[in-house]
């Protein structure tokens, strides 16, 4: 499947459920939790929702709201090592079995976090 088909294929919801899914485990990590905003979770969960929203084919309400989105950029003022990489992706992981999305969509999905992800380390 190409990127850009993804929000066609899984909508709005398919978004929703994948992201929910991640952020109901983040105040309960002991290494992603404490760098996550504890007032503002339901904003961040927006922010990471509409910037895949974007990214995969749907309404651009990230960059109109963020601007271009310059990830690592964004990242620098949290610690990023290979454990925190690692723990983010396993709660992903999670998150995209719980929201269960057609195989390909996983597929895609997977291999885009992995790369992300990785780039976003910014700390030995
Ligand atoms: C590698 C491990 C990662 C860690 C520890 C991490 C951590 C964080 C934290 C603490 C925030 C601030 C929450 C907020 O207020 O928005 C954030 C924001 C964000 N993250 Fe990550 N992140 C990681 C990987 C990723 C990946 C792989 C993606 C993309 C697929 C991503 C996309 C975003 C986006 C779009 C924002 C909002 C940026 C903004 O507009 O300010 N992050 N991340």
């Amino acid at each position: 499947m190409e990127e850009l088909e993804i929000y066609d294929a899984i909508g709005e919801a398919g978004f929703e459920r994948l992201v929910g899914a991640f952020y109901r485990q983040v105040p309960g990590d002991d290494i992603l939790g404490p760098m996550y905003p504890a007032e503002d979770l339901a904003g961040a969960e927006e922010r990471l929702r509409d910037f895949l929203v974007g990214r995969f084919g749907g309404p651009q309400r990230y960059i109109e709201q963020r601007g271009h989105p310059r990830l690592r950029m964004r990242h620098m003022p949290f610690q990023i090592d290979t454990r925190a990489r690692d723990r983010w992706i396993q709660l992903m992981n999670r998150a995209l079995i719980e929201a269960a999305l057609p195989a390909e969509v996983n597929a895609a999905f997977r291999e885009f976090f992995d790369a992300v992800a990785t780039m976003m380390v910014n700390r030995s």
